[in-house]
């Protein structure tokens, strides 16, 4: 016997929220959300475009990884120089992004505005002097990536010479033209020109940063182009995603959080059982310990370990070198606090570092502020988000997913 439409709809609504509710995962854990052939995630494996992470810190530059990202292949040696002097072209900042610059002076001293944010505004201004601003097709947004790429840096760099109140440095062409993308961003942040050693080191991390899949601010940045709207609109809604702590903002939170534990057990207590004591009161209280942890890599994620050796070989010529102590501490001391954390963490938790935490402390062996940590992370994943954003106009489908409704029953008004 047939039933009506009308009869039917109960039934059919039931089966619909069961069916949601046996797909639904929060946090979207373990849901697929796309195809992307910029990079894949194993358990065993990082690839950015059928190349190993390992391969790529031990063999690349971040100008190659850029290339590759953006472009979809190993740069030739012509193609490389090419792409190389397109960026360095267009380091220079348009006038109207500089005076914001040193007029968010103010909000940065008083705590109201942090780097991140005046990065966000920055490039959402880079928008209104971009000529393509409003072109989504391919060889338009390469440019603009490029150009994003070029000119990232450039606002990291001036915005530390405001907070520190120095002249900018290479106001004119964004930093020094003969130096390579990772060194002129030091030299731009502090006027002096970083040894070879410090910018390899900077470099290998923006390989790290450049990409990794569909990440929160990736994955921000596709829905973003998904609705057809800019990329500059789509970067600063990554930017906003990044900058929080569970992703990129832990970067920062990590070396706050060693800094904290220095400051609560003493350097005398590196490498003695108030360390432990920290942590366990840490774990009794629930606490999410910075730079660990990870929502695919359950087994540790590869990049820490590539940036840890970097970092703690750095801190160790450094104070070889009888450099000044860095706060409380020598540099590495620092890494021998990051390393029994992590054992801590291990042992205790079976939690594995991820990169953000290495991190912090080479950046700070480098004595690059700590609040600059995630917009430095940003110069790398704009590569990675550019790569997405043309993948994703290239072959759009509007991100619309579901959500299972938990509010009142039906009334009447
Ligand atoms: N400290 C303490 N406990 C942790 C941590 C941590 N960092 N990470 C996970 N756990 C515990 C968590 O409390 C939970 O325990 P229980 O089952 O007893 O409730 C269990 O491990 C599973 O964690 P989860 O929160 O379900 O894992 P998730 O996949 O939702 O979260 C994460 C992943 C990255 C948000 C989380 O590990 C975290 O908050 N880490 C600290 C922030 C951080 O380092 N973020 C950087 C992420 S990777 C690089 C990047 O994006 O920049």
């Amino acid at each position: 016997m047939s039933t009506s439409p009308a009869k039917d709809a109960p039934a059919a609504a039931a089966s619909h929220t069961a069916d949601k509710q046996a797909a639904f995962a929060k946090g979207l854990d373990g849901v697929i959300g796309g195809q992307t052939a910029v990079c894949s995630i194993e358990q065993d494996k990082l690839i950015y475009r059928g190349y190993e992470i390992h391969d790529l810190a031990a063999h690349a530059t971040f100008e190659q990884v850029a290339f590759l990202l953006l472009e979809g292949r190993k740069p030739g040696e012509h193609e490389l120089a090419r792409f190389k002097a397109e960026l360095i072209a267009e380091r220079a900042l348009h006038p109207a992004v500089t005076s914001f610059i040193e007029s968010s002076a103010g909000w940065l001293a008083s705590g109201r505005a942090v780097p991140m944010d005046v990065l966000r505004t920055a490039v959402s201004i880079l928008a209104h002097t971009d000529p393509e601003c409003q072109d989504n097709a391919a060889p338009a947004e390469l440019r603009k990536a490029k150009r994003l790429t070029a000119k990232i840096p450039t606002i990291i760099g001036h915005m530390q010479n405001v907070i520190d109140a120095r002249a900018i440095v290479g106001l004119e062409r964004g930093g020094d033209p003969t130096l390579d993308h990772a060194a002129n961003m030091l030299y731009m942040m502090t006027g002096k020109r970083p040894s070879a050693d410090e910018a390899r080191v900077m470099d290998v991390s923006l390989i790290l940063y450049a990409e990794h899949e569909f990440n929160a601010s990736t994955f921000t940045t596709r829905v973003i182009s998904g609705t057809l709207s800019d990329m500059h609109g789509a970067v600063c809604g990554g930017i906003a995603a990044l900058k929080g702590p569970l992703h990129g903002g832990a970067n920062e939170m990590a070396m706050e959080m060693l800094k904290e534990i220095v400051n609560d057990v003493g350097e005398a207590g590196i490498g003695t059982s108030k360390v432990d004591d920290w942590m366990n009161n840490a774990f009794e209280t629930k606490r999410k310990l910075m730079g660990f942890g990870h929502r695919v890599y359950k087994n540790g994620d590869h990049r820490a370990g590539i940036l840890m050796g970097l970092g703690k070989k750095m801190a160790d010529s450094i104070d070889n070198a009888g450099q000044p102590t860095f706060g409380a501490l020598r540099a590495p001391r620092w890494f021998a606090l990051g390393e029994q954390v992590q054992k801590i963490m291990l042992d205790k938790k079976k939690i594995h570092p991820n990169v953000d935490f290495p991190c912090g402390m080479t950046y700070f062996t480098m004595k690059i502020p700590v609040p600059q940590y995630t917009p430095i992370f940003v110069a790398a994943r704009i590569t990675g988000w550019c790569a997405h954003i043309i993948e994703q106009h290239s072959d759009n489908r509007l991100i619309r997913p579901l959500s299972i409704y938990t509010g009142p029953a039906e009334k009447k008004w």
